[in-house]
Order: C-alpha cells, then structure tokens, then sequence
C-alpha cells in the first residue's frame, strides 16, 4: 500500500524558491563560470532545475558519497563511493546539497574539496533542518529551513523511495 504523505512545501513552492536563489547565484558569480558539484543521489532533481535557472557558465561533476554510521564514528568521516571525475584546482566550486541534519557530511566534504585548490567553494543546500546539527557548517545559500522532521521527496528518499515526488513532504505513519 502506498504510504500517505503530507506536502511541507508544494511543487510551486520549491519552484520559486530555485529560481530566487539561480538569481542570487548568477549575481553573486556574474563574469565568472561555476563549477556545479552534485551530491548524489539526493541532489539531483535540485541541481538539475537549478543548473537550468543559472545565467551564468554553468560545468557539473557528480561525487557520491555514504556516511560511515553513527555515534560510532564522531570523526564525520565519510566514505565516497564516487570521487569527482575532474579536477576543481582553480575553479569556482558550489557543492549541491539535498538537505543538511547533522552538518557531518558537508562538513567533510568541505574540508576534502577545499584541500583540492578550487579558487573558491561554497554550499547550496534545498533544505536545512538546524535542530540537528552536530558540526557548524558554513552554508552560503539555503532553499527552506524546516523543521525537525524527516522528509522525502525532490530527491530525497526513504528506504530509496519518494525521490521522484515533485514536491517536499513527509511520511505521514
Ligand atoms: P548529515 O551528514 O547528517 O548532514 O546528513 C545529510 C544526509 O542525510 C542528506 O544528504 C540525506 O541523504 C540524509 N538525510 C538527512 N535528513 C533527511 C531527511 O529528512 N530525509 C531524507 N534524507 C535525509
Ligand atoms: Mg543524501
């Protein structure tokens, strides 16, 4: 049986707000290129409408990556599962992220890019849900911050589904 889900934020809503924040990046990023980075598989849908709203030259790289667990690991270490498939030494970097809880993941992936000489690298995130952070993570653009509730769809999944929803929600049990 399929699950009820309850919209956080419609269709129409998502929509707006990735073209507010194209236009917020081609501003911030006008007379130079930037380097796309999506984190998969979450940020796809995101990255991809936000690639197309950008006025500015726009290149993509994919990098995949899984958190090594839990408490267990306190290090934030994470495992990439896909590295980059070009190098980001000069180039401006903005990592494309679904959503930041703990801050974990972004937070170590900031450090590893940053540790490969782009010219600059910055964070988009859809989603922030604050209340969870474990590690401070400087994020430049935010789409929505929302509740401390788990959410699915545009990208992000449950147990590998709802990623194709076209809106943001939650699993109502
Ligand atoms: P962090 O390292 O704790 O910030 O984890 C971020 C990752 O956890 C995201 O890229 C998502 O894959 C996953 N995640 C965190 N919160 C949610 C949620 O509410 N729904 C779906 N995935 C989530
Ligand atoms: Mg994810």
């Amino acid at each position: 049986m399929a699950d009820k889900i309850r919209v956080m934020l419609s269709e129409e809503q998502v929509e707006v707000r990735i073209k507010e924040l194209a236009q917020q990046i081609s501003k911030d990023y006008e007379g130079k290129s930037v380097h796309l980075i999506c984190i998969l598989k979450g940020s796809v849908f995101f990255s991809c409408d936000l690639a197309k709203r950008l006025s500015i030259p726009v290149t993509l790289d994919f990098m995949s990556v899984s958190s090594y667990g839990n408490e267990t690991v306190s290090s934030g270490r994470v495992r990439i599962l896909k590295d980059l498939d070009e190098s980001i030494q000069g180039r401006n970097v903005l990592i494309v992220e679904d959503i930041i809880d703990s801050g974990r993941t972004l937070a170590y992936l900031k450090d590893l890019l940053g540790s490969r000489a782009p010219e600059s690298l910055e964070i988009c995130t859809l989603l922030d849900k604050p209340d969870r952070r474990e590690t401070e993570v400087d994020v430049k653009y935010v789409g929505f911050v929302i509740p401390d509730e788990f959410v699915v769809g545009y990208g992000l999944d449950y147990d590998q589904l709802y990623r194709n929803l076209p809106y943001v929600g939650v699993v109502e049990s």
